[in-house]
């Protein structure tokens, strides 16, 4: 199959998560446009089944593909960890998550070999991140921590809030007892907080934000498959929005995180594909 350099890049997530990582594609691939898609009927997908999360992806892709994508990134950490093996070889597009890209970070960084990841409980129970970095240093260890409350947080704005701080400090608490010397910022939201996150870890970890990773990795696997974009960014609308539910609520949370105004979010009936 002949893939259209011009096309979109799509780019999903369970909500408005995402958005973290289409920030950082605006920002280092600032010639490609990006088709959006946030399942906000849907969010959570941090504490749904395996095979849940599997369908809702599959329904996004095929969305995805009816607006002629050149390529999928899966910016949620969850579906990463849960649908990138099944769906990869159903597309004739390349699709990447957001796991690989962090976890071979981290493996370069760690220089005592003992790696954080937090996460959504999906994520950290589903044990990708000790797989992938397992098998790029079978010295290192993994010690997981899900965070569930970091994501209302984030979305209720309490970015610098104490009470944020202090949730924080005691979720990581057993990360520090252990002696990590990096931490995989694993979840979409993460990166909002991630300046509480290093004041609690401290200057000697290395914190991981694999939505800027991913942005890097796709622009390479662009670049290696010949598909970079020709065009010079300045079109009307390089970027779409669509979500499932609540576009005016996405649409705000957008305007308060990226470096472009959205206009509008449209919303689709995900149900159907
Ligand atoms: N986007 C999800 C992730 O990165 C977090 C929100 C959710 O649980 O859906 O895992």
């Amino acid at each position: 199959m002949k893939i259209d350099r011009d096309a979109p890049i799509g780019v999903f997530d369970s909500g408005v998560g995402g958005l973290t990582v289409a920030r950082e594609i605006m920002r280092n691939l600032p010639s490609e446009k990006i088709v959006y898609f946030g399942d906000t009927a849907r969010v959570p997908y941090g504490s749904k089944s395996k095979d849940t999360v599997i369908r809702y992806s599959r329904q996004i892709i095929h969305f995805l593909e009816e607006q002629q994508v050149k390529a999928i990134v899966i910016a949620c950490n969850t579906a990463s960890a849960f649908a990138l093996d099944a769906v990869k070889d159903e597309l004739d597009i390349p699709v990447l998550g957001v796991i690989e890209a962090g976890a071979k970070v981290a493996a370069k960084e760690t220089r005592n070999k003992r790696v954080g990841v937090i996460g959504t409980l999906g994520t950290v129970g589903s044990g990708i991140h000790e797989a992938y970095l397992k098998q790029l240093d079978p010295e290192i260890t993994v010690i997981g921590k899900a965070c569930p409350l970091f994501v209302p947080l984030v979305e209720e704005g309490w970015l610098h809030d104490p009470v944020t701080t202090e949730i924080v400090s005691r979720y990581l608490q057993e990360l520090k007892d252990k002696e990590i010397d990096t931490l995989i910022l694993g979840c979409t939201h993460y990166p909002l907080i991630r300046s509480t996150v290093g004041r609690v870890m401290g200057d000697q970890v290395t914190l991981v934000n694999p939505a800027y990773e991913t942005a890097l990795q796709l622009k390479a696997l662009l670049a290696e498959m010949d598909i970079s974009s020709s065009g010079t960014g300045e079109e009307d609308f390089p970027y779409r929005f669509y979500v499932s539910d609540l576009a005016d609520e996405f649409k705000d949370f957008a305007n308060s995180i990226l470096p472009y105004d959205v206009s509008m979010a449209k919303k689709i009936d995900i149900e159907k594909y």
